[in-house]
């Protein structure tokens, strides 16, 4: 598929986003190994988390849809998985994956896990490596270093790590292994990355302590079921944000968003840039924080982002390559080289594309520099089947004179269904 956009005036209205892909993973994984019903509302239905849906599904568990973006999930308690006939698919969803590993290392039985030709080609051995220190009897490619893997589930062992690059998903994996050890589990990050898994934990009742960088988490104990309302996704956010901070005369809402503060750097940076975001309605949910987000187009200047800044923001910096564009002054992005193993080398791919619509734009090993202002120029461009680049340059098309072609669109599908139309009601409105 081809997604095809012209150069738009402003946005004006109000969205609604779907539902966060992290907490929504979460729900699943760990609605199924609680005690009770699980309801989870606004559920996201993309391709990521319906491969955890059926992932959970093959290991035994009973997931009824409600609505459309509803969810009951039957808990089996955390003994009560069943070994699966078939090979795990989690397509092209990273977090599927390494949660699961962590999950089924300590369960009793065997398990497969497999994905796409992106999934088989992204770093396993930072998840398999601890696991490992464990007990964990995990196989992969080139010693564990690549998927498919193979897990023989065994006793795991409670320990101390400390992770040496912040990531949520090693993280949540090491949590998921330490429910399933006779003792205290204790994990530092060097950087707050996002905390989803420990708030769900901590209102599913587990005997978790979070002492920033330090977080113990006691095996053993059963979690109880309550039902999880789960905001909108400020990755899926982003793109309005940002489009909204680069199309002038421009002003819209997007309402009860998740403003969870490992997940707000994008927010913070248009703010630092000059862009003029409110909060309003502020509350907290299933114990996260969610607000309406009210953004007006502004002029902006420069940034620079450094490693302390990219966990909160690690899925939108493509994003910011593109508002530097239009940003007076040179924005520098470094310390992000963990953008090179995301779904495709982030860093290379919107640098290569950017070029194309005519950005002053220069690749680093860890990040890249842009000089801005500069006009875009409509391109034919590729996705590299990843959906955050598909819709990153859906934003760049929006300022680009002419046409601009995006290739293998379908990705989008991966965390936004629904992308196109949400855009195009903010342009028609
Ligand atoms: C995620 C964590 C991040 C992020 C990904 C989702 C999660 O990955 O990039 O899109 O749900 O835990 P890393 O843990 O690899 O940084």
């Amino acid at each position: 598929m081809e997604l095809v956009l012209e150069k738009a005036n402003k946005l004006k209205g109000n969205i609604f986003v779907p539902g966060d892909k992290s907490i929504s993973h979460r729900s699943l994984i760990l609605g199924s190994i609680a005690q009770g019903e699980m309801r989870i509302y606004n559920f996201l239905n993309s391709l990521d988390c319906l491969s955890t849906l059926e992932c959970m599904r093959a290991l035994g568990v009973e997931v009824k849809r409600d609505s459309n973006d509803s969810l009951t999930i039957k808990g089996k308690g955390l003994y009560g998985l069943q070994e699966s006939k078939v090979i795990l698919d989690v397509g092209n969803s990273g977090t599927t994956m390494r949660l699961l590993t962590g999950l089924l290392s300590g369960q009793n039985f065997y398990s497969v896990l497999n994905g796409d030709n992106s999934i088989k080609k992204r770093p396993m051995k930072r998840v398999i490596q601890p696991l490992r220190l464990m007990g964990a009897e995990i196989w992969g490619r080139e010693d564990g270093h690549f998927a498919p893997l193979s897990i023989k589930g065994s006793q795991l062992n409670p320990f101390q790590y400390t992770l040496p690059v912040a990531s949520a998903q090693v993280k949540s994996a090491l949590l998921l292994a330490g429910l399933y050890t006779n003792g205290e589990t204790v994990i530092s990050e060097p950087l707050s990355s996002r905390d989803h898994t420990e708030r769900m934990l901590e209102i599913m009742q587990a005997d978790i302590k979070i002492s920033s960088p330090e977080i113990t988490i006691k095996g053993g104990i059963e979690l109880k079921s309550t039902d999880i309302f789960i905001p909108g996704d400020i990755s899926s956010a982003a793109y309005f944000i940002a489009a909204a901070s680069i199309l002038k005369d421009s002003q819209i809402i997007i309402k009860q968003v998740g403003v969870n503060p490992t997940r707000t750097g994008i927010v913070e940076i248009l703010k630092k840039m000059g862009t003029k975001i409110d909060l309003l309605n502020y509350h907290i949910k299933s114990n996260e924080p969610q607000a309406d987000l009210k953004i007006e187009y502004s002029e902006l200047k420069r940034v620079e982002i450094n490693q302390e800044d990219v966990p909160s923001l690690i899925d939108e910096l493509p994003l910011i390559a593109i508002v530097a564009t239009q940003a007076q002054g040179k924005t520098v992005v470094s310390g992000a080289r963990e953008l090179r193993v995301k779904e495709t080398d982030r860093i290379k791919a919107i640098v290569s594309e950017l070029k194309k619509m005519g950005a002053d734009i220069e690749e680093k090993e860890d990040g890249f520099v842009v000089n801005g202002p500069t006009s875009l120029q409509g391109a034919v461009c590729e996705s590299y089947n990843d959906h955050r680049i598909a819709m990153s340059l859906a934003v760049a098309a929006l300022l680009a004179e002419g046409k601009t072609v995006i290739k293998n669109s379908e990705c989008i599908d991966i965390s936004f269904p629904g992308f196109e139309k949400t855009l195009q009601n903010l342009i028609n409105h």
